[in-house]
């Protein structure tokens, strides 16, 4: 059973997609943290964007994966945990771009579709219903506007510590939306069969109360 939530950023896709899985005890599989591992280590080793040879071979000689371990999700870069350091502003951004590249995601299409033998799952991101598992039983796309976004985005960025200005946020998020969507390969859409659920003006609870009664009535057709 494959559960696909996709959208733009700080739609609120992490927070239902980690309360379905485990509410569901399933698997969840953040895709964006991929991304975001894949994009430290391009940081690290300075890799340029530009050179096609140097990032297939980046990216054919990295192991990622995910994992939970007491209700924590791992990031697990080359074997070493590297959670505690994506979420920052520039990861965002490093992810975003190097998430259009060819080689990168034919990597993580591998990776993601391996991951999902492991049991059934929850999968977020940008194209997991259209491009990684467009068979799922049940495709959400969770959608809000972008000041909401940008609102949510801040303060978690606060409470994690971090020194935010809100217009900064959403001009950064209004940049990755656009790199996300524009570009050629698994751009950022809602799948066909998708159930769009707009969560500017409702809480957690209300969102996710919704994707559950409508994975209910889509396992009963199944
Ligand atoms: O969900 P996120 O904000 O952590 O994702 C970071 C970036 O990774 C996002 O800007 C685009 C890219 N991404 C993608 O291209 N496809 C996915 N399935 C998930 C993320």
């Amino acid at each position: 059973m494959i559960i696909a939530i996709d959208g733009p950023s700080g739609a609120g896709k992490s927070t239902l997609a980690k309360r379905l899985a485990k509410e569901l005890g399933y698997i969840y599989m953040d895709t964006g943290a991929m991304y975001r591992a894949l994009a430290v280590k391009v940081l690290r080793q300075g890799v340029d964007l530009a050179d096609d040879v140097k990032v297939a071979d980046l990216v054919n000689s990295t192991e990622i994966d995910l994992q939970e371990q007491m209700g924590a999700l791992k990031v697990l870069l080359d074997g070493i945990d590297v959670a505690a350091d994506i979420r920052t502003p520039e990861l965002s951004q490093m992810a975003s771009k190097v998430s259009a590249l060819k080689a990168v995601r034919a990597r993580m299409l591998d990776l993601q579709r391996d991951m999902a033998r492991r049991g059934s799952v929850v999968a977020e991101g940008r194209d997991i219903g259209t491009v990684v598992f467009p068979q799922a039983e049940v495709k959400i796309f969770l959608e809000a506007s972008a000041e909401e976004r940008a609102r949510r985005r801040c303060a978690e960025l606060r409470a994690a510590g971090q020194r935010v200005d809100l217009d900064e946020t959403l001009r950064e998020i209004a940049e990755r939306d656009k790199r996300d969507s524009e570009r050629d390969l698994a751009p950022l859409r809602k799948a066909e069969d998708a159930l769009v659920i707009d969560s500017s003006a409702a809480n957690a609870d209300a969102v996710a109360a919704q994707a559950l009664a409508y994975i209910r009535t889509k396992t009963r057709e199944n």
